[in-house]
This record gives C-alpha cells, structure tokens and sequence, in this order.
C-alpha cells in the first residue's frame, strides 16, 4: 500500500492541469494525472518534460465522458491504493461559437467533458472519501461559468453546473469530513487561452483590472490551500481568481 496521500487530477496535461500536479506533487502527494486513452505516448513525453519521477506522478488513462469506464478505472485506483485524498476535477474543453451556429455536437461535447464527467468520475471516489471519513474535491469552473461569455453559451452552462454540483455535493458530505469547493480562474496564460485571436485575447485584456492573464502557478496554489487541512472549514465555496475581472 502506498504510504503517500493519493491526489487524482483530471486533465492533467493541460496548462493548469501540469501546474497542479507540480504544486501537488510539491506538497508531497502520490499524483494520478489523468490523460486521455490512447495518449500514452504523449502522456510519457510529459512526464519526461516536466521531470516528474514514477514515485510523484502516475499516468491514468482515463475516459472522463465514459460512466462505465471510468468505474471500471477507478474501482482498480481503489484496489492499488486503497484511497484518494484528493480529487481535482480539472478536465474540460472549448468549443466556442456563437449560439446560433452551435452544432449539438458542439454542445454535446462540452457538457460531457466538463459537465457528465463530474459525475464518472467523482460519484466512484466520492463514495469511499465518505467511508474512510476525509477528502477533498475541488472542481475546476471558470469566471465564464459565472458571468457568461459571448461565444460559450456551451462552456458557461457547464461550468455554471459545476458550481451548483459542488454546493450540493458539500451538502451531501459535510458530515463525513469531505470538503468541496470550486476554484474559478479567470482568463490565465494557457495553451487553450492562447488559442484565442489576437485581436479577442487583447479586448479581453482590457477587461482584466489588472492587466493580465491569471499564471497557471498561481491558479495550482489556491487548489494546493484548499486540499490542505488548513481549509477543512471552507465546503461549497467558489473561489474566484480573476484579477478582478469579475466580482460577485
Ligand atoms: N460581445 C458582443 N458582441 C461581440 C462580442 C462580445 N463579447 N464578441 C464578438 N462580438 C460580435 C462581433 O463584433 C461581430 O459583430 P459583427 O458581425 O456585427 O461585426 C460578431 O459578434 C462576430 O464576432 P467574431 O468576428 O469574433 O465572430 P467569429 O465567428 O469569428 O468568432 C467567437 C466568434 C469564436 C465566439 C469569438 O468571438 C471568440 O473567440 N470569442 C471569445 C470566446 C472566449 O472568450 N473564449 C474563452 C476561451 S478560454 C476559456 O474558456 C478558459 C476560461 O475558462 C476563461
């Protein structure tokens, strides 16, 4: 049995994902960094990149849209490490458009990778942080979730769901020494925020108080707080990190 904490991170590879398995692994944890099947090669030229030894980071594949899946995956996690401290439900992708021309694939696709998949994956583990008394869920929104986006009508409600989840999910387990909380970034310098045109990215720019995109290290800290047992009180709660972007 492993003697390390066990933290499972969704969408591990991706440029807030990567930054929250460096801040995790730092705090001493044993981190499962999800990829997607059939990224096994990808996952491995990660790991090597960002220096991660077998001993800090393990890659899972793992289908976040697939309920059966993801039982079947987790139920082997269970198996091999006996527990998960803590989750981070980080997956998600983009699809923008505007809502008229949204496909339903479009939609689909959002509201399964960010949305369904909250449900595969957390609904496995969530059981058994209740049964063994302790644990950390923390979801991954977006300040899109909260204010909307020109462009997201697919992404915003997705994320806007996550918030409502982890409210009720807190509920649910207050009583067994579970936390669930949501952190919210605003727009924060990532591979999928530099996909934007030049000319968005910079009127979106204009509308961050401080000038600036979010860093990825700064976004990991607050999940690396809220996991940590100093934050054993805060349950239900959205924290917002936006530099000022959006207040509510
Ligand atoms: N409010 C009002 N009108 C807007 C607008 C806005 N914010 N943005 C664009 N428009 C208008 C344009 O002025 C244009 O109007 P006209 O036709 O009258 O000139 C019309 O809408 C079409 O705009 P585009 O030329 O931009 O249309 P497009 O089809 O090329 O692109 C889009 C549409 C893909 C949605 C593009 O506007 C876009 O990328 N928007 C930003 C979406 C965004 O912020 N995504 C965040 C990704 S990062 C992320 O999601 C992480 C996170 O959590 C923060």
């Amino acid at each position: 049995m492993n003697e390390k904490r066990i933290a499972l991170v969704t969408g591990a590879m991706g440029g807030i994902g990567t930054a929250i398995c460096h801040k995790l692994k730092d705090d001493g944890y044993l981190v499962l960094a999800t990829h997607r099947p059939g990224k096994e090669t990808a996952a491995q030229e990660w790991l090597q990149a960002e220096s991660f030894t077998a001993e800090e980071v393990a890659p899972l594949a793992l289908d976040v849209c697939g309920t059966q899946a993801c039982a079947q995956a987790l139920k082997e996690v269970m198996e091999k490490y006996g527990r998960v401290d803590v989750l981070v439900n980080n997956a998600g992708l983009t699809r923008d458009t505007t809502f008229k021309r949204m496909t339903f694939e479009q939609w689909d696709e959002v509201i399964n990778t960010n949305l369904n998949s909250l449900f595969n994956v957390t609904q496995p583990i969530f059981k058994t942080m209740c049964e063994q008394g302790s644990g950390r869920i923390i979801n991954i929104t977006s300040i899109n979730g909260l204010k909307g986006q020109f462009g997201q009508a697919n992404y915003a409600a997705a994320k806007a769901g996550m918030i409502g989840f982890t409210k009720s999910l807190a509920l649910e387990s207050a009583r067994s020494g579970v936390t669930v909380n949501a952190v919210a970034p605003g727009y924060t310098a990532t591979p999928m925020v530099s996909a934007l045109k030049d000319e968005v990215l910079e009127s979106i720019k204009g509308q961050i108080p401080q000038r600036r995109l979010a860093t990825p290290e700064e976004i990991a800290k607050s999940i690396s707080y809220l996991a940590s047992d100093d934050a054993g009180f805060i349950t239900g709660e959205t924290l917002n990190i936006n530099g000022g972007q959006y207040m509510h």
